[in-house]
């Protein structure tokens, strides 16, 4: 499996921190905030990864993450995204990379406490379609939110509802088979003018092909003051990516 990091976007919900540089090289504690989604994969086995950048100080991360030796990697791949066309515009740019294989993208500002490794040997051993994350959330407003049936099958997901169907929240860490660039190609900018994570996974949903396993530790994403903040605080209290959850 080769993992993807989204790390893009202008990060207008943080200005003016993002106004001359990436959201993703902020910090989080003792780290810059994209340590933390490759640590994430590295941590469940995956050494192959490429890093979507664009927006501010794009050539930066060549500079601060090199060929990915803090990380015991032998190099690191990157790619360009140009202007704002939303999660799944970025993927879009890891058509070539994946070459036909299974990939986990991660959202550069999300952090979590545990690992993904179980996750991942699962959906290696699924053999096809996708699988998300669910965290339970006191804010699910925020994010892209999950109906579940009595089976725990994902029956839908809504991107930030105003009146959440329930409260477990698609965190930003999704597995797919390369058949998610078939998908990327039907999909129509939402009302933000973007092209949504939430729109492929619900035709995951669609096909039948989707599973879900619920997160173990806490999670938070950091795009917001208020994440931030709660994500260096997280970070300082307990350590992030630990090998032990
Ligand atoms: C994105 C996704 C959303 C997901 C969230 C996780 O939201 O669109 O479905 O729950 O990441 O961090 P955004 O950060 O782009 O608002």
């Amino acid at each position: 499996m080769k993992g993807i990091v989204l790390a893009g976007g202008l990060g207008t919900r943080l200005y003016p921190l993002t106004k001359i540089t990436n959201k993703h090289l902020l910090p989080v504690y003792d780290k810059p905030m994209i340590y933390y989604p490759i640590q994430c994969l590295v941590n469940a086995g995956i050494t192959d990864i490429q890093i979507v950048t664009g927006g501010n100080s794009a050539g930066h991360f060549l500079q601060l993450l090199g060929n990915g030796a803090d990380f015991g990697l032998k190099d690191l791949n990157y790619t360009f995204q140009q202007g704002e066309g939303g999660i799944a515009d970025a993927l879009k740019l890891a058509e070539n990379f994946a070459d036909g294989e299974d990939i986990a993208v991660v959202l550069g500002d999300n952090i979590i406490e545990g690992s993904i490794r179980k996750p991942v040997e699962d959906f290696a051993k699924q053999g096809k379609g996708a699988k998300i994350l669910l965290k339970e959330v006191s804010d699910p407003e925020r994010f892209g939110v999950a109906t579940v049936d009595e089976q725990g099958k994902v029956v839908r997901i809504v991107e930030k509802p105003k009146e959440p169907e329930s409260n477990k929240a698609v965190i930003g860490i999704y597995m797919y088979d390369a058949e998610v660039f078939d998908i990327v190609r039907t999909l129509k900018p939402s009302g933000r003018g973007e092209l949504e994570i939430t729109d492929v996974n619900n035709a995951y949903i669609q096909r039948g092909t989707m599973t879900a396993d619920v997160l173990k530790g806490w999670w938070t994403d950091a795009g917001t003051f208020d994440s931030l903040l709660r994500a260096s605080n997280l970070v300082a209290e307990s350590g992030a990516n630990r090998q032990d959850l």
